[in-house]
């Protein structure tokens, strides 16, 4: 369960955001809808007012109007002829007291409040301005009432109950909330399913991980389609193969190495175990189990030059002359035997790669060639520069060569050609060429066996860039 937290969380995160920002956007198209409609009902109430107003003015200054002595009956006459609106209300005062009011039952009742009475009762002009009421805000408008040239003494007052003018939009306002509501609930929802769908492969992706343990490297993640979990997905497979492959090597060569040890272990044993007392027999088992350590000790030392091949730090770079090299590699390989050696040729040119290895690589080059040549056979080491850069090294003999099944073989751990099969065993354990191909890799180059009559082998390295070889 603990492990399925992260995706659950990501999944939380990205409807957390969103539910955020909706919220936000929609809670701005609220506030701004809900304030537009209730300015509108503002100017609305306004309108009425305005109308409601002039209508009395117009009865007021109509020739029926001119026989009225009394304000009263100007007024009665008014409420009489005038039935306003279910979000509207008149009523009139007289004498700074309520007088009568329009007919219906009004939302709420202004006439009632003393103090908005007397307050309305002092005009003497028309005035206007907004008041509370049980039903909402209440715009009104008190208009004073002159016979002739009476003083003021009665007042007309209209109501409009705006929040009753606002309530049909108001209840468009509100659906716009359920709506709203409605909508962010939906988009929550369909998130969690679509977060769920994107977020299924990357868990996928993640178990399969998890299963995945050293033993059991071959498990492959499934690819569908071709989004970015896919690219994922086939990233992670590339490293698995990867990941494989080096397990696979690592497990060929500890067993390689156990199995090429296990025979000179074995020949000692035998020896050490029918040694007599006698001192002759004494000293030829001690010289025969010598040779057989030295030949240990030779491949655990050629077994861990190929082991660090592939790892950082197994070059020291410098700078290494061509020339040097070749004359250095045959001074060294003359003692070895008595052939005819050569230095073919020579590029005058200086490469940076490591001096030490690169004559390693050469002297295993050159043992071989010994031990498969006579006295009187030629031996050449050379070197020289190919004409795209890169740089041949080579060592040839005339002996009888390699035979053609043997010819990719012989690069391989331990691998030897099938004419050594008769040989002793202490002629070589395999080793040698994949040493120099380890060399050769290392430095990103190559070695083959080239065609023709001997055996010559050849070792690129690539072209150097340009700073490579001036550099330090
Ligand atoms: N110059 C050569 N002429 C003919 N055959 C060769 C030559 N060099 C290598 N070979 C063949 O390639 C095989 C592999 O050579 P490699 O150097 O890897 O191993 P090795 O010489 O047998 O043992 P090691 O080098 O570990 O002592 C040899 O056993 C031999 O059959
Ligand atoms: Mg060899």
């Amino acid at each position: 369960m603990a492990d399925r937290r992260p995706v659950v969380s990501a999944r939380l995160r990205i409807i957390g955001w969103m539910v955020a920002v909706l919220t936000l956007a929609f809670a701005a198209l609220v506030v701004l809808t809900w304030q537009v409609l209730a300015a509108r009902a503002d100017g609305s109430a306004d309108r009425e007012l305005t109308h409601e107003a002039n209508k009395f003015r117009a009865f007021a200054a109509s020739p029926a109007a001119a026989s009225f002595q009394r304000p009263e009956e100007l007024l009665d006459r008014w409420l009489q002829s005038n039935l306003p609106d279910d979000s509207e209300a008149l009523f009139t005062i007289v004498d700074g007291k309520p007088y009568h009011r329009s007919q219906g039952s009004p939302p709420a009742r202004l006439d009632t409040d003393a103090a908005f009475v007397q307050r309305l009762s002092g005009a003497t002009t028309p005035s206007y301005g907004w008041v509370d009421s049980s039903a909402g805000r209440v715009r009104y408008g008190v208009l004073p009432v002159r016979i002739g040239t009476q003083p003021v003494r009665a007042q007309l007052v209209v109501l409009e109950f705006r929040d009753l003018i606002a309530e049909p939009s108001m209840a468009a306002a509100r659906a716009l909330v359920i709506v709203a509501a409605i909508t962010l609930v939906l988009a929550a929802g369909a998130s969690w399913l679509v977060t769920g769908r994107v977020l299924a492969p990357i868990r996928d992706l993640r178990t399969t991980a998890e299963r995945i343990s050293e033993t059991d490297l071959r498990r492959r993640i499934e690819v569908v389609g071709n989004d970015e979990v896919a690219q994922l997905a086939r990233t992670f497979n590339t490293m698995l193969d990867r990941l494989e492959g080096a397990f696979t090597a690592q497990r060929e060569f500890v067993d390689d190495a156990g199995h090429e040890l296990r025979t000179p272990i074995t020949v000692i044993r035998g020896h050490l175990e029918l040694m007599g007392d006698e001192p002759q027999d004494r000293a030829e088992t001690t010289a025969l189990v010598l040779d057989e350590l030295s030949r240990m000790n030779r491949i655990v030392d050629d077994l861990l030059v190929l082991a660090k091949s592939d790892r950082p730090g197994f070059l020291e770079l410098g700078e290494v002359n061509l020339t040097e090299l070749v004359v250095e590699v045959v001074a060294k390989a003359r003692p070895l035997a008595d052939r005819a050696w050569r230095v073919a040729a020579t590029a005058d040119a200086t490469i940076v790669a490591d001096d030490q290895r690169l004559t390693q690589a050469l002297m295993q080059l050159v043992s071989n060639a010994v031990r498969h040549t006579a006295t009187s056979d030629r031996i050449e080491v050379g070197s020289a520069v190919n004409a795209d850069g890169s740089t041949l090294l080579w060592v040839a003999d005339s002996g009888p060569g390699v035979p053609p099944e043997d010819r990719e073989r012989i690069f391989e751990r331990f691998a030897r050609g099938t004419a050594a099969a008769g040989q002793r065993r202490t002629d070589g354990a395999g080793l040698g060429l994949a040493i120099v191909r380890s060399i050769a890799r290392a430095h990103g180059g190559e070695v083959r066996l080239a065609p023709g009559p001997g055996a010559r082998f050849e070792l690129t390295l690539p072209v150097q860039e340009e700073e490579q070889c001036t550099g330090s």
